[in-house]
């Protein structure tokens, strides 16, 4: 089944009354993000949108693909799932090396060229973890940043997964930006759960949740666009500090007056470009 659109239509939240957002669409190639503070029902909302929920889980939400609902006996061939999922909590049963589960990943999705797909996978997943990832590593060995890298290379790459549903991946030592940018290349839909000011300011639209229910749909506008590359700046001067701390450095009021001013110099370019 070729997937142009999903519908989210909405339910009730935890108090029972209807949700707020009645419903909304999912084109390829839109990047969206679902915030809210902890216990609000994010994952709640994507765990309906893997389920395809048919107005037969708690929230009483269903999913629409192409406009139609999914049969409640429907169930996808698994080497064709549409929706890959990576979850908050990834604990791998089996200690098979990385190399060979990509390549028995990529026989069951039936993939032609399974050593160039491996090696695609493995490059795509360095891209966005500081720590690179050996072939020969076992699955159990690779660390949380890892383990979310090569899971989102696995799902865009071998998986080839239209949807992907990613539930709080900031606190995984990922390159955050990079990763958007690189899936931005990928007609596909990219939901993602999230706490980061970046991650949301840089998606299409933004679903903020409240006691279980979708409370409000916020679009991105330009102003918004802009604050994104601006965060960007702090989020730069953030992981300078990191870094020199790292190295053993001691912070001096030159060091740290240097970086302000840095934030200061931008904050004038931004409201120069601005005026223009
Ligand atoms: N619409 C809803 N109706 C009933 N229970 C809900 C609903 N949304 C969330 N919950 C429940 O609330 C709890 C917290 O939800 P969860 O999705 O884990 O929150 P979050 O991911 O935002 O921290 C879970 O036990 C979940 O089952
Ligand atoms: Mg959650």
């Amino acid at each position: 089944m070729d997937i142009n659109k999903i519908t989210i239509i909405g339910g009730i939240g935890k108090n029972g009354l209807p949700e707020k957002v009645e419903r909304f669409d999912l084109k390829m190639g839109d990047i969206i993000s679902i915030v809210g503070p902890t216990g609000c029902g994010k994952t709640t909302l994507i765990n309906d949108i893997e389920l395809f929920a048919n107005r037969n889980t708690p929230s009483e939400r269903q999913i629409l693909i192409n406009d139609e609902p999914i049969p409640d006996d429907f169930s996808f061939d698994p080497s064709k799932h549409p929706i890959a999922l990576i979850s908050q909590h990834t604990n791998f049963l089996s200690d098979l090396p990385v190399g060979e589960f990509l390549q028995i990943h990529a026989k069951i999705r039936g993939s032609e060229n399974t050593e160039k797909m491996i090696k695609e996978t493995l490059d795509f997943a360095n891209q966005l973890t500081g720590e690179a990832i050996i072939r020969e590593t076992a699955m159990t060995e690779l660390s949380g940043g890892q383990t979310r890298s090569l899971l989102i290379a696995d799902a865009v790459i071998i998986g080839h997964s239209p949807i992907i549903l990613l539930d709080e991946i900031e606190n995984a030592g990922i390159h955050r930006t990079k990763a958007l940018k690189l899936l931005k290349k990928y007609d596909k839909i990219f939901v993602f759960v999230t706490h980061d000011p970046r991650i949301a300011l840089l998606s299409d639209f933004r679903i903020i949740m409240k006691n279980g229910a979708m409370q409000k749909m916020i679009i991105t506008n330009v102003e918004e666009k802009r604050a994104a590359i601006g965060l960007k700046k702090i989020d730069d001067v953030m992981l300078e500090f990191r870094k020199r701390i790292r190295a053993g450095e001691e912070i001096t009021d030159v060091v740290f007056g240097d970086q302000i001013k840095s934030l200061a110099t931008s904050y004038d370019f931004y409201l120069k470009r601005k005026r223009a």
